[in-house]
C-alpha cells in the first residue's frame, strides 16, 4: 500500500499535460461521456498510441479506463496488456491494426507486442500485497480443489461443454492457446480460479471489472451476488433476506463507497455490512485481506462440517479461533459482545445439529449400501439415493448452515433444516426397503452426457496419465 501511494505520489508530483480530451466538448448522441481526465506525466508514445486509437474503436474500454483511478495515476493500457512476442497469449492479429497508424507516426516504431489477458501476475507488479493474499486464497486454488473432490468432473458425468457453459464461469478455466489464438472454450472467462498461461492464478477482474477496477464495485454485494448464488450457495439471497441486507436496500445509496481502500470504515462509511465488509475489507483491528478463507471458523459448504485447517483438499494455514476473533471483531464495531457472542454460539449449534443428526447417519446408510453391494460406488450421480444424499449436503444441509451463519432464518428453517427433514425421511425409507428386499438400486444405463474428460488438468497437476 505505502509502495502504491508512492508511485501515485510521483506521478502526481510531474505535471505535464500530454493528452487533453477533445471528446467532452463535442461528444455525439449516444457517445460515452468520459470524465476529464489528465495525463499527469509524460508518457511512452507506444502507450499514447493506445490511447488515441483505442479511444476511436471502443469508446467503451477507453470511457471505462479514462474514469478510473488508474488512468488519474497515469497508469496506461500498455502498462497492464504488455507482452513479449514470444508469449504464448499474444495477440498475434495486433500488429496490423498499426499499419496505417504507424505510416502518420514513422514506421514500425509503435508496434509493440499485446496480450488481451492480464493476469494477477501483471496486477502484482504494482499491488503485490493483494496478488499474494490472493494467490492463497480457495478463490485462486479453486481449480485444485474442485479436480480432488467433485463427482461430476472425477467420474466425468457431465461434459466438458457443459463445464465450459456452466462450472467454469465461476470456477475458471484452464486457458489454452489454439491455432495461435485463445480456444474459445477457455476464453472469454473471468472466473476466480482461471489458469493462466503465465502459471498464475485467478483474475482480479472477478470482481473489480475491467477498466474502472473499483474498490466501490467489488464493496458491493451484487459483486460476489454474480457466483455466490442458487441453490446449493445462495448467499446473495441470504444476504438480501438479513436485516443487513435490508438496510443496504434502504439505505446503500448513501453509503461512502469510494472511501480511499483501506479506510472504508463501518457506521461512518455504512450502516450495516456487505459481503466485502464482513469477508474482506479492513476494519477495526482487522487488516484488509485477500484471502477469503481468513475470518471462517467452519468449512460450512463441506459435506460433513470441518475446520479450515482439516479441509483435506485445500488444508488452511490459519487457526480457527484466531479467524473466528477477526470476524467477532468486525460484527464489534457495530454490535456488543453479548449480542455477537450469541450469534455465533447459534450459528456453531446448527453446525453440530447437521453434523450429527443428518449427515452422519445419512453417510452411513450410503456406506452400508455400497458395503452390502445393492448400490454401486464406481460412479455417482446414476443411482437415485446418490442424488438424494448429496441434495442433502450440498443444497439443503448447505442452506440450513450458511443461512444460520448469516442471519437468514427463511433459509436456515424453510430452504434449510425443513427440506433437509424431507429428504432425509425419503433418503431412509428407500434406503431401508432395499435393505429389507435385498434389492439393487436402479442404475441409469443412459445417463445423460456422461463424457467429460476425467484427466486432471496438467496445468495444476502435472501429467497424471
Ligand atoms: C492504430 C490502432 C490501434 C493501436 C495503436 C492499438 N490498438 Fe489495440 N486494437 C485495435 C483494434 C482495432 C483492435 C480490435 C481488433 C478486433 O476487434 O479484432 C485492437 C485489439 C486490442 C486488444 C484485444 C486483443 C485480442 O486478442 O482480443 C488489446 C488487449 C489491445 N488492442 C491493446 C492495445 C494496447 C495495449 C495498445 C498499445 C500498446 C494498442 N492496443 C494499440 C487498434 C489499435
Ligand atoms: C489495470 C490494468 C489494465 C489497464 C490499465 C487496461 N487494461 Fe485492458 N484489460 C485488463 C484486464 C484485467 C482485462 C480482462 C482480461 C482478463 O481477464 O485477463 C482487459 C481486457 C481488455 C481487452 C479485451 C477484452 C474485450 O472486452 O474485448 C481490450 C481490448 C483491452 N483490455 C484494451 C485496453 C485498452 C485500450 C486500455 C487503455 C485505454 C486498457 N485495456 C487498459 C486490464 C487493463
Ligand atoms: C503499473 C502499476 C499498476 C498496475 C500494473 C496495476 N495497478 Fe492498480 N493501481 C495502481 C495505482 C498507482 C493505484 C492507485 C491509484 C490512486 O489511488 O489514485 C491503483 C489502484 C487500484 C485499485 C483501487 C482503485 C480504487 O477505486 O481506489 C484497484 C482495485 C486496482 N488498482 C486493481 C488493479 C488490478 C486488478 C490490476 C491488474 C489487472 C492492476 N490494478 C494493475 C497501479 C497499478
Ligand atoms: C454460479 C457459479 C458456480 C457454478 C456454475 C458452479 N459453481 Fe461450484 N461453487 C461456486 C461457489 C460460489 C462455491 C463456494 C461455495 C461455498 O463455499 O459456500 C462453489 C463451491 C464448489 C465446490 C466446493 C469446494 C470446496 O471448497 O469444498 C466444488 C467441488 C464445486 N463448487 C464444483 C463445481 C462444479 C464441478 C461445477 C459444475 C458442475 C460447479 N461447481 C458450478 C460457484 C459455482
Ligand atoms: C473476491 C473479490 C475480489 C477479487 C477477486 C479481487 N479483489 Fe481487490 N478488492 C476487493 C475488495 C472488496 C476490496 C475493497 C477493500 C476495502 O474496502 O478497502 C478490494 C481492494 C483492492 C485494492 C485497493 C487496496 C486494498 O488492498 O484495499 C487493490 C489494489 C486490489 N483490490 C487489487 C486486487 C488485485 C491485484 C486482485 C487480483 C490478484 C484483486 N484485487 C482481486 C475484492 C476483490
Ligand atoms: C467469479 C465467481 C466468484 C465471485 C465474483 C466471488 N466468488 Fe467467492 N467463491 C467462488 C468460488 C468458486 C468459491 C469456492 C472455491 C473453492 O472452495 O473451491 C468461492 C469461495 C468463497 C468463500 C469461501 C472460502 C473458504 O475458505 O471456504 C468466501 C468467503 C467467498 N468466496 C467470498 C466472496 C466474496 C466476499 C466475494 C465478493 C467480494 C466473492 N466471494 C466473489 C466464486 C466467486
Ligand atoms: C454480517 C457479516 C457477513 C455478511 C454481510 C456476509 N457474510 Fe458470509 N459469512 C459470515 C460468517 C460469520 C460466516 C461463517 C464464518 C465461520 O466459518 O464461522 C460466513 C460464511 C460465508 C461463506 C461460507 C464459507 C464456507 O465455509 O464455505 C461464504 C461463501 C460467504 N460467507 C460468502 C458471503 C457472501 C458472498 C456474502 C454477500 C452476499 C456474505 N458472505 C455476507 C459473515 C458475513
Ligand atoms: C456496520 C455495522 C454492522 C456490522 C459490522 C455488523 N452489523 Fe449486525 N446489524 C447492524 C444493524 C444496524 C442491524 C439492525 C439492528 C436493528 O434491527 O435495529 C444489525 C442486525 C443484526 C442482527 C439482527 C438480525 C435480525 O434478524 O434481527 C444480528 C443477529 C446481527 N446484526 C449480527 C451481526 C454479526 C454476527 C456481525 C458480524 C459477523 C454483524 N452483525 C456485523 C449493523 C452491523
Amino acid at each position: 500500500m505505502k509502495k502504491m501511494l508512492c508511485v501515485a505520489g510521483a506521478v502526481m508530483g510531474i505535471m505535464l499535460l500530454l493528452i487533453s480530451p477533445d471528446a467532452g466538448s463535442q461528444t455525439a448522441p449516444n457517445q460515452p461521456k468520459e470524465k476529464e481526465f489528465r495525463i499527469e506525466r509524460s508518457m511512452p508514445p507506444e502507450a499514447a498510441a493506445c490511447i488515441e486509437c483505442h479511444k476511436k474503436e471502443h469508446p467503451g474500454i477507453f470511457a471505462d479506463w479514462a474514469n478510473s483511478r488508474h488512468a488519474s495515476a497515469n497508469i496506461t493500457c500498455y502498462d497492464c496488456h504488455k507482452a513479449e512476442a514470444f508469449d504464448p497469449d499474444v495477440s498475434k492479429d495486433h500488429d496490423a491494426q498499426y499499419k496505417d497508424y504507424d505510416k502518420k507516426y514513422g514506421a514500425g516504431k509503435l508496434t509493440v507486442p499485446v496480450s488481451a489477458v492480464v493476469t494477477p501476475k501483471d496486477c502484482s507488479r504494482c499491488h503485490p500485497d493483494e496478488a499474494k493474499q490472493y494467490g492463497i486464497s480457495k478463490h485462486a486454488n479453486t481449480m485444485e480443489i474442485i479436480w480432488k473432490i467433485d463427482p461430476w468432473l472425477i467420474n466425468g458425468m457431465n461434459s466438458d461443454f457443459e463445464r465450459a457453459a456452466g462450472c467454469y464461469h465461476c470456477h475458471g478455466t484452464v486457458l489454452k492457446v489454439k491455432d495461435g489464438k485463445l480456444d474459445p472454450e477457455t476464453w472469454p472467462n473471468v472466473g476466480v480460479g482461471r489458469i493462466n498461461l503465465d502459471g498464475s492464478k485467478g483474475s482480479c477482474t472477478s470482481c473489480h471489472t475491467r477498466h474502472r477496477f473499483s474498490v466501490s464495485e467489488a464493496r458491493k454485494p451484487e459483486a460476489c451476488g454474480q457466483c455466490h448464488l442458487g441453490p446449493d450457495h445462495p448467499q446473495i439471497e441470504i444476504y438480501t433476506e438479513s436485516k443487513h441486507g435490508d438496510i443496504y436496500a434502504a439505505q446503500g445509496d448513501d453509503y461512502r463507497w469510494d472511501s480511499a481502500p483501506g479506510t472504508w470504515t463501518a457506521g461512518v462509511d455504512y450502516r450495516a455490512p456487505t459481503c466485502a465488509a464482513c469477508h474482506i475489507s479492513g476494519t477495526g483491528t482487522v487488516l484488509t485481506s485477500h484471502d477469503v478463507t481468513e475470518r471462517l471458523a467452519w468449512e460450512l459448504q463441506s459435506p460433513l462440517t470441518v475446520r479450515p485447517s482439516e479441509f483435506k483438499a485445500f488444508p488452511a494455514q490459519t487457526n480457527w479461533e484466531t479467524e473466528r476473533n477477526k470476524m467477532k471483531e468486525v460484527c464489534k464495531q457495530c454490535h456488543g459482545k453479548t449480542w455477537t457472542d450469541g450469534h455465533f454460539e447459534k450459528t456453531d449449534k446448527v453446525v453440530q445439529e447437521y453434523n450429527e443428526v443428518y449427515f452422519k447417519p445419512a453417510k452411513k446408510m450410503l456406506d452400508d449400501l455400497y458395503a452390502k453391494g445393492l448400490m454401486d460406488s464406481s460412479r455417482f450421480f446414476d443411482e437415485k439415493l446418490e442424488v438424494e444424499y448429496y441434495e442433502l449436503w450440498h443444497h439443503e444441509g448447505r442452506r440450513a448452515r450458511m443461512g444460520a451463519a448469516m442471519m437468514a432464518p427463511d433459509y436456515s428453517w424453510w430452504h434449510g433444516f425443513y427440506e433437509c427433514k424431507k429428504r432425509y425421511n425419503s433418503f431412509m425409507e428407500e434406503s431401508r426397503h432395499l435393505i429389507e428386499k435385498n434389492q439393487k438400486a436402479y442404475k441409469a444405463t443412459d445417463f445423460p452426457n456422461a463424457t467429460g474428460s476425467t484427466v486432471k488438468p496438467e496445468a495444476v497437476f502435472g501429467k497424471t496419465e
